[in-house]
């Protein structure tokens, strides 16, 4: 897929460095999703959309969802995110990237583009791959021009220029991954650490004495202020706590569906444990995190864990001793798993 490159390769020569263009890079691959079945998770409003048209040189966007999609014949543009999330060829394209962190694996975005049709010129924060479906397109990355069809593959790094401009009817797949900045963690931080009480001491100030500028702040005032936000501490492991159920929390429009059980409950024992398209499982040692929320597992189980995160899929017999049957039925009931015949 990387044209011949190995991960390693591609990770130390490209990755956020310069684009890769790889001709066939997917062979033929010509897409998972027509229009017509893009418009119907436009019209969802647990999906993420916008169409863009363009009107000599603005692009006019709307976001989604629409109630009703009229595709233009051209220079009209509808683009869904987190197409893995409902079609499990687009989570398969996704799970392609996984020599890159699940931490950094952010979405499949699928755009359908009429002829002329395109977002226009613009950077984006994140790494991008771009994997083209059925019909062509021209890219402008950089000062470099690439025309991708069927199966084809561009590699552009964060904050590089590009505009891909559809030559008939078209679609492009791209794989989105998500870096976040500083300033995004640390509000996530502080709001993390407010939820988990934050040092409450009551001001008093029984000394007080009148006073002849009542718009001064009192030195007092400040003094304990500044003792009490000094008392605000953390250590790596509240870091670490903090990122991983910062990492898997699901987006806001993102709904599990609870498992229901029938008639035909099948026993964990002998199901194949698979996890739910939606659902993020990232650990650090024995500390697991899905969904937002943190579990710490006892050591003697936490390989077994670590193999279902890691690889999607595991084999129930592995997950089939207590306490972890117990968590792994709770996340089947949740809907963040699934078991499957094997
Ligand atoms: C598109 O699919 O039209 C836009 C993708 C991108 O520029 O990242
Ligand atoms: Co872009």
């Amino acid at each position: 897929m990387l044209g011949g490159l190995t991960p390693r390769a591609f990770l130390r020569r490209h990755w956020q460095k310069r684009p890769l263009f790889v001709r066939g890079a997917l062979p033929r691959f010509a897409g998972m999703i027509d229009a017509s079945a893009l418009c119907v998770l436009a019209r969802r409003d647990d999906v993420e959309s916008r169409i863009v048209e363009r009107r000599g040189n603005r692009w006019e966007t709307e976001h989604g969802p629409f109630e009703r999609i009229s595709i233009r014949d051209s220079r009209w543009t509808i683009l869904v995110s987190g197409v893995n999330l409902h079609l499990a060829a687009a989570d398969d394209l996704l799970r392609r990237f996984q020599f890159i962190p699940q931490a950094r694996l952010d979405d499949v975005m699928v755009s359908y583009a009429t002829p002329g049709g395109g977002v226009g010129p613009h950077v984006d924060s994140y790494d991008v791959f771009l994997v083209q479906g059925f019909g062509r397109r021209r890219w402008r990355v950089g000062r470099r021009e690439y025309l991708t069809g069927p199966g084809d593959l561009l590699y552009v790094p964060p904050g590089m220029r590009h505009d891909g401009v559809a030559l008939g009817p078209c679609a492009t797949y791209s794989v989105g991954f998500r870096a976040p900045r500083g300033a995004e963690l640390g509000a996530a931080f502080l709001d993390w650490l407010h939820e988990r009480g934050l040092p409450d001491a009551a001001y008093r100030d029984p000394g007080l004495r009148p006073t002849t500028n009542p718009s001064l702040i009192p030195k007092q005032m400040l003094d304990f202020t500044s003792s009490v936000l000094g008392k605000i501490s953390w250590s790596r492991k509240d870091a670490l706590g903090f990122l991983g159920e910062y990492l898997t929390m699901p987006k806001a429009h993102v709904v599990f569906r609870p498992f229901r059980p029938g008639s035909g409950a099948r026993p964990l024992r002998r199901s194949l444990v698979r996890l739910d398209a939606k659902t993020q499982l990232l650990y650090s040692g024995q500390r697991f995190f899905i969904n937002g929320e943190a579990v710490i597992v006892p050591r003697r189980h936490a390989s077994a864990l670590r193999k279902l995160a890691d690889s999607r899929l595991l084999d129930g017999e592995r997950l089939a001793a207590q306490p972890l049957a117990a968590l792994i039925c709770g996340w089947r009931r949740l809907g963040y798993l699934h078991f499957e015949r094997p």
